[in-house]
């Protein structure tokens, strides 16, 4: 247990606002209004921690709306160790309805919650997080404003099933649009089988962005130890809801702060134990970005030389076969870090917000059902993590391994002298609606050594970035039993997808990016032994190009719906580093640098 300086009521952050002598008047004004609903003059001023509740569940946001009844316990939690809870609300961010994209919320939500952290008497906060961009958000600006905060996840769904079959929300849609396509089912039966997936309250129930981002939660130190997978519906969801509420008023008097906890060795940790989840490709982009705001610089090179040759441990889709509940009774994310510990993958001293080592936490922890958490040494994929591949087009694209199918490596890993590369002509998208357009077209010639390429998807092209790369092959291709292509591109994928597709390619192609420069009927050659992705091009050629599209005035692509829109492209940053807003990753320990006036 570490030591720490405990602090007087004198020094709670929440006095200048409600016991300030300087400024009686701003204290009675701060204070009037608050009793307004009954708070009592004694809550406020006798010296309890006031805890905010960044409440991420309304009713536009289902795979958090539960946080609207679980926050009682956490206010119980808090009321029985002596704080005062405050609940306020987060931008609203649902992954799948938002349009055009869920990731414009991330930076926004982020910027809502350091205004709140930062602007208003709260002494230290429980972040409640879920769908996938709630928890990236809380975190950044938990970092930002360094005041006392505890990550509470929602927990994900109970197992979708069908039957005896298991039905996984997000990867079942991928599978689906390729029955559909094929025909063997009707548009009723494909609605019917999505709805499986979703059967209770809860975020994805397989390890896609949300279920990953949760686990990193857990993994950096941020939440309570075995807390990020507990399904929503099970008992043991509330109750570490009220263990949350106790604990952050621990943590105020404890003074321990999120830079306390996301060091350098924790961010490592999330690496290593995100390649053995299988997590989503989502998750190098909100780290890369959490690490930004906590002043680390943490690069995708990070994710290729720490988290590749980490094993696949997590029998989880979409990498693997079963779902979140079984994930969580075979242990959860303790079990997955007390195999990496074991091996010696972990920095077992860093800090989590339980006042212990991330290493202390573990002891007895080990895996209850090898066939979900399997042990290190037997593990479903040897090297499972990020390969970062680079080459004329792009700085860093990033390639999921754990999920190259068999069925992959025999199309095209399948030279006996180059058994890690392959060579393709390219079809060039530019934006889903012309890969909807025209992926049918007989003219495109698309057979099945083809590669895919989507480009004006990234977070300029298509404000916030688009998770389209993962792109389903042709009608006709798919009824010959050709069910998946190499695919590239500068957008993103959800994290629910199974397709091994070279993503997150930085930089875009609408901020000068060399996939602005592809045509179709180009040949790639991609070596992932060499981490490298090359258009076969005389360099003359490709510089005629360059030169041709600067003339047009660079890459074309839509404008602005929104004023948001125009803000966050004046000053997104690439995927690689995190798809940050600039000038925010200057700011840090805004509550001690800044303290309120
Ligand atoms: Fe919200 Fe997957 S859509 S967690
Ligand atoms: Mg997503």
């Amino acid at each position: 247990m570490a030591n720490f300086q405990r602090i007087t009521p004198e020094q709670l952050r929440s006095r200048y606002w409600f016991d300030n002598p300087d400024h009686p008047g701003t204290t009675a004004l701060c204070i009037e209004r608050y009793l307004n609903y009954g708070i009592t003059l004694d809550e406020l001023t006798s010296g309890k921690p006031i805890i905010g509740i960044c409440q991420s569940g309304s009713d536009l946001t289902p795979c958090n709306r539960h946080h609207i009844d679980l926050v009682k316990r956490v206010k119980d939690g808090i009321r029985a160790a002596g704080g005062v809870p405050f609940e306020f609300p987060m931008h609203p961010i649902h992954e799948n309805v938002r349009r055009p994209t869920a990731a414009l919320d991330r930076n926004l939500a982020y910027l809502g919650i350091v205004e709140v952290l930062h602007g208003y008497p709260l002494d230290g906060v429980v972040l409640t997080t879920g769908c996938d961009k709630t928890t990236p958000a809380a975190l950044m600006a938990a970092a930002t404003v360094n005041i006392p905060a505890i990550v509470l996840s929602g927990g994900p769904m109970l197992n979708g099933w069908r039957g005896a079959e298991r039905v996984g929300s997000g990867t079942i849609i991928w599978e689906l649009r390729k029955r559909l396509a094929a025909g063997d089912i009707d548009y009723a039966e494909f609605l019917s089988r999505a709805s499986d997936s979703a059967p209770s309250i809860g975020h994805c129930n397989t390890m896609g962005t949300a279920s990953t981002m949760n686990s990193m939660a857990e993994v950096l130190g941020m939440s309570l130890p075995g807390s990020a997978v507990i399904p929503a519906p099970y008992k043991e969801r509330a109750m570490v809801a009220y263990d949350t509420g106790t604990r952050i008023v621990d943590m105020v008097w404890e003074d321990l702060r999120p830079l306390n906890i996301l060091t350098r060795e924790a961010f490592e940790n999330a690496i290593v134990a995100c390649s053995a989840l299988g997590g989503s490709s989502n998750a190098p982009v909100h780290i890369n970005a959490i690490a930004r705001h906590a002043g680390i610089e943490l690069d995708n090179d990070d994710w290729q030389r720490l988290g590749h040759e980490i094993p696949l441990l997590a029998n989880v889709m979409p990498a693997g076969a079963f779902l979140c509940e079984e994930f969580y009774r075979a242990g959860g994310v303790p079990a997955i870090l007390h195999e990496l510990q074991s091996a010696g993958k972990l920095h077992g001293d860093a800090l989590t917000v339980n006042g212990r080592s991330i290493g202390d936490n573990l002891q007895g922890r080990e895996t209850q059902d090898p066939d979900v958490i399997c042990r290190y040494n037997d593990p479903l994929v040897d090297h499972a993590g990020f390969l970062n591949l680079k080459g004329n087009l792009f700085d860093s694209a990033l390639m999921k391994t754990s999920v190259i199918s068999r069925d992959f490596r025999e199309r095209f890993l399948n030279d006996p002298n180059d058994p890690e590369a392959f060579e393709g002509r390219v079809v060039v998208f530019d934006g889903s609606e012309d890969y909807h357009a025209r992926i049918d077209d007989p003219a495109l010639n698309i057979d099945a050594r083809t590669i895919l390429v989507m480009r004006g998807a990234g977070p300029v092209g298509h404000p916030g970035g688009a998770e389209v790369v993962n792109m389903q092959p042709p009608e006709a291709l798919i009824k010959q039993g050709i069910e998946s292509l190499p695919c590239l591109g500068d957008g993103r994928q959800s994290g629910t997808s199974g397709s091994p597709s070279i993503l997150n390619a930085s930089p875009e192609a609408a901020t000068g990016g060399g996939l602005a420069l592809l045509e179709s009927g180009d040949w790639l050659r991609v070596d992932l032994k060499r981490g490298e992705v090359q258009l076969l091009i005389e360099t003359s050629e490709l510089e005629a190009r360059r030169e041709r599209l600067a003339q047009q005035g660079g890459y074309r692509y839509p404008g602005h719906q929104t004023p948001w829109q125009e803000i966050q492209r004046s000053m997104v940053e690439p995927l690689d580093r995190g798809m940050t807003l600039e000038p925010a990753t200057k700011y840090r320990d805004v509550a001690r640098q800044h303290p309120p006036r």
